[in-house]
């Protein structure tokens, strides 16, 4: 049988951590097991156009690995010529860049690892937040320039404290991001998403449901966005969206950078309308070099908080999420059961509503 891995390559780092697991040099730590086994693991990093080793190899691939911080984008033409193709496993969570709606059409299999990484994330978009609403970033800059002028940075610094911050998705990551602003004080904690929190869960983080996302952008200080990329996320936060939100709030996005529009949002910066626009993921992965996100600025030349993608790759969340790569390839192998939190596509139908309600 035959195993493909689309992973991204670590060069040297990968060679001197080989905790870092994700990386085509230390293949998930599956490679000596897959081996033994007596199946074919082919790990490669090389994803675009036909030359590629994912498009040569997916052919007669059965099993797909991939990774949304470097995603092999498995579109609907490339699943059929996958002939042999059974099941896409997602080492992480976001399975976007696999086409769903093929998938369930031609009864492949799409799993992730559930809640591997949700707290790696949670934690980088409190951080982001923090970031921006203080203007730390040019405040850093200004003291690796030798520079030293305090009103200039301050003259756009706040607290966290008494702002409302409003999530797009409260499931997992949004819900533990909520559970981390509690103890900051905020005025309000609002929520936007078409499944209800739980009574007992809303109150324990003192949070507010509110019907529609114009809603929740019109009231946020801050805007922090935590739902899958789907038909119905893809592009949501546009031009019109962007009009609705409250003059200078802030915007975290660690979910899918596609959600957001990008020239949108680097208007919307340049203009003021936002003040701060931060978070890990693009509309293209890796950025090309000119990527607008890479630059923007606000009037005052701050309010950019852009990384690559490796919020939920810290090298806690990739123990986490090669263990449960692992383990949903040991079930398919064996033809045991999967854990359902983790099925996305099972046989010819969604098993979960967070990418729409199909
Ligand atoms: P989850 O499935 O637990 O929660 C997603 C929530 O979004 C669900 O409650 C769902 O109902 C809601 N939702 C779906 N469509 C919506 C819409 N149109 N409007 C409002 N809410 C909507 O997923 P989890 O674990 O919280 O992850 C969310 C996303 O975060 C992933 O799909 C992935 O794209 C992203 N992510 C990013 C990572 C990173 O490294 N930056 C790592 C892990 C996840």
């Amino acid at each position: 049988m035959k195993v493909l891995a689309v992973l991204y390559n670590g060069f040297k780092a990968a060679i001197e951590e080989p905790r870092l697991l994700g990386t085509v040099e230390n293949k998930l730590g599956m490679d000596k097991w897959l081996a033994a086994r007596g199946h074919e693991f082919i790990v490669t990093s090389s994803k675009e156009g036909p030359n590629s080793d994912f498009e040569k190899h997916i052919v007669d691939a059965e099993v797909l690995i991939t990774t949304p911080f470097h995603p092999g984008y498995l579109t609907r033409e490339l699943m059929e010529k996958a002939q042999n193709l059974k099941i896409c496993i997602t080492a992480g969570v976001g399975s976007d860049h696999i086409d769903l709606n093929a998938a369930v059409d031609h009864k492949i299999q799409v799993l992730e690892v559930s809640g591997s990484n949700v707290t790696s994330v949670a934690e980088h978009a409190v951080m982001s937040m923090l970031l921006l609403v203080r203007n730390f970033v040019p405040a850093h800059e200004m003291i690796e320039r030798g520079d030293w002028q305090v009103s200039e940075v301050a003259r756009n610094a706040f607290d966290l404290e008494g702002k409302v911050i409003g999530t797009i998705g409260a499931g997992r990551i949004g819900y533990r991001i909520m559970q981390r602003l509690l103890p900051f004080n905020p005025k309000e904690l609002l929520y936007y998403d078409y499944h209800e929190i739980p009574p007992e869960a809303e109150s324990a983080v003192n949070c507010k449901r509110v019907g529609t996302v114009e809603e929740l952008v019109s009231q946020c200080d801050i805007v922090t966005v935590n739902c899958p990329l789907h038909e119905g996320t893809r592009g949501m936060i546009n031009d019109r969206l962007l009009s609705a939100f409250k003059p200078g709030a802030w915007l975290v996005n660690t979910a899918r950078g596609a959600i957001c529009d990008e020239q949108a949002v680097a208007k919307a910066l340049a203009r003021g309308q936002l003040r701060g626009y931060a978070g890990d993921v693009w509309n293209v992965q890796p950025a090309p070099k000119d990527h607008p996100w890479r630059t923007m600025k606000n009037p005052l030349g701050g309010g950019n908080g852009m990384v690559p993608h490796y919020s939920g790759t810290t090298l806690d969340a990739q123990a986490r999420y090669a263990s449960g790569t692992k383990t949903i390839l040991e079930n398919y192998l064996d033809g045991k059961p999967q854990a359902h939190q983790n099925i996305i596509v099972g046989a010819g139908k969604y098993e979960t509503t967070s990418y729409g309600l199909h």
